[in-house]
């Protein structure tokens, strides 16, 4: 519940609380109750009493409520306040135009910190289409928000099917991309089988995600692949934050806020340790959390172990968990016998690429009773109840409150995409067909804008450590 104060009737600022809400209002010693259907409402009954100024700050926060134009502008305003590194890359694409002529077309998660990133590109001069690289993660008021900008369109819809996703990633296509930007590498695959007419005009692309990369490389292998991409995703100025504490941070304030329930001392059974799986263990052991991990890897499962974790088999972990998150990039790694023997009440989730990890297709079919609730759906199976969050879509990205990775992290990885793409428009035409990693010089420009917005300093090497570093002779 939201209070006006007494003396002049004016407002804290008015959120989403408000909707569908009673609003008590204290006016001169009476009490009003307003039965409201959001800001707008009051303004309209109210506004004779408000001070302008004060009308003015409730109608900039009834922006925050709906799913418009200007809400999406509002969240994309509080994106670009943390993220400097971009900033600093902005002013100097503002003034080097290395996008002037260029047209880019991306598949991402379309949410703030992309528009962020699209703003960049147009900064330096590039005519961008954008559409969603997963059918739950668009934030609406942010893809309307985009599509007004000069030399932006946005195509992505949150709720997409599979034809209004693939139609999203035609119009991008259409707009006949000479640069990629990709998430998953469903544009490019698409570019590559169904509108291979458009191959020519593409000079290179850039992939997000570890996903993507395994498909690119997969590709490349087959000897499919017909130009150079850089494996953003692979480079540590992106796996060890954006992966780890992106992916840690993001997954479980999604996991929290969309079921309510307590994380100190539930079993959370996280399966795979990679990058993503050691954040999210990390994250949940900080909770109080009984973390559980599950590998294929044995060197992988051994650092798990030695990290303090429980290492066992999806088999055993079943019975045992309370909270269930995939995160390996892999299919079918929670499926039938494995909902056969959770735990009543069991919460599965999914924080890998794709919706393929936990079998909600078998639940599907199988379950006695579905009950969907927003964000979580729920399985009877025999006598017990299985909820699964997201429909086993990214769980930090796709649930109804999903903001995905925390600001500053992408602020990382989206300082990285910008330089390399411009590296693509540099060096691209002279690049092999292939995967490429990202240029370990940009990588550390990243980290030294980063280490310079945060005000830090480091030391550097002296001309002895120098020649001790590339000597073999001085030893005992
Ligand atoms: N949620 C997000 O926002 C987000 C962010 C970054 C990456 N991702 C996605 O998360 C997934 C994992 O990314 P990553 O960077 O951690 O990859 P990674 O390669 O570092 O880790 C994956 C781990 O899973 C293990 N694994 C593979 N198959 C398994 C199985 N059947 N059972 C148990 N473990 C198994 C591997 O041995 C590996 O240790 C990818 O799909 C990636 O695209 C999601």
């Amino acid at each position: 519940m939201d209070w006006f104060n007494n003396e002049d009737c004016s407002a804290v600022p008015v959120t989403k609380r408000l909707v569908g809400c009673i609003l008590v209002v204290p006016v001169n010693e009476n009490i009003l109750l307003i039965p409201c259907n959001g800001p707008n409402t009051i303004l309209r009954i109210y506004g004779r009493v408000l001070s302008d100024a004060r009308q003015k700050t409730l109608r900039n926060a009834s922006r925050n409520t709906g799913d418009n134009m200007e809400s999406g502008r509002l969240k994309i305003e509080w994106a670009r306040q943390y993220m400097p590194v971009l900033s600093r890359i902005r002013e100097q694409f503002a003034k080097e135009q290395p996008f002037a002529g260029i047209r880019i077309g991306m598949a991402l998660h379309v949410e703030a910190k992309t528009a962020v990133l699209v703003e960049t590109l147009v900064a330096g001069g590039a005519e961008v289409a954008i559409t969603g690289c997963n059918p739950l993660s668009t934030q609406d008021d942010v893809s309307q928000a985009l599509n007004s900008v000069r030399h932006v369109r946005s195509y992505a819809k949150r709720g997409a099917t599979v034809e209004e996703y693939y139609a999203g990633i035609n119009h991008v296509l259409d707009s006949r991309p000479q640069i990629t930007i990709d998430d998953g590498m469903d544009l490019i695959h698409h570019l590559h089988t169904a509108r291979r007419e458009l191959l020519d005009s593409v000079i290179g692309g850039c992939e997000e995600t570890t996903t993507g990369v395994h498909r690119l490389r997969a590709m490349a292998a087959a000897g499919k692949l017909e130009f150079p991409v850089i494996a953003v995703n692979d480079t540590p100025m992106k796996r060890h934050f954006d992966n780890v504490h992106g992916t840690g941070e993001s997954a479980l304030s999604a996991i929290m806020i969309t079921t309510n329930v307590l994380i100190a001392g539930k079993n959370v059974v996280i399966a795979g340790y990679g990058f993503c799986g050691k954040g999210l263990s990390q994250k949940m052991k900080g909770l109080g959390a009984q973390v559980i991990v599950t590998e294929i890897d044995p060197r992988t499962a051994l650092q798990a172990h030695m990290d303090g974790h429980r290492v066992m088999t999806m088999e055993k972990a079943a019975s045992v968990g309370d909270v269930f998150i995939t995160t390996t990039g892999n299919t079918s790694v929670i499926t039938e016998q494995h909902f056969r023997r959770m735990k009543d009440g069991a919460i599965c989730s999914n924080a890998g690429h794709f919706n393929v990890e936990v079998d909600v297709k078998w639940l599907e079919e199988n379950a006695g009773e579905i009950t969907r609730r927003d964000g979580i759906d729920t399985y009877r199976i025999n006598d017990r109840h299985i909820h699964v969050l997201a429909q086993g879509r990214l769980v930090n990205l796709a649930t109804p409150k999903g903001m995905g990775h925390p600001i500053e992290v992408m602020d990382l990885s989206f300082a990285l995409q910008a330089l390399c793409a411009r590296y693509i428009v540099r060096y691209g035409r002279s690049l092999s067909p292939a995967v490429h990693e990202v240029p370990t010089n940009l990588d550390e420009e990243v980290a030294r804008e980063k280490l310079a917005a945060l005000g830090l300093s480091i030391d550097s090497l002296t001309a002895d450590q120098i020649a001790y570093m590339q000597s073999w002779e001085i030893g005992t």
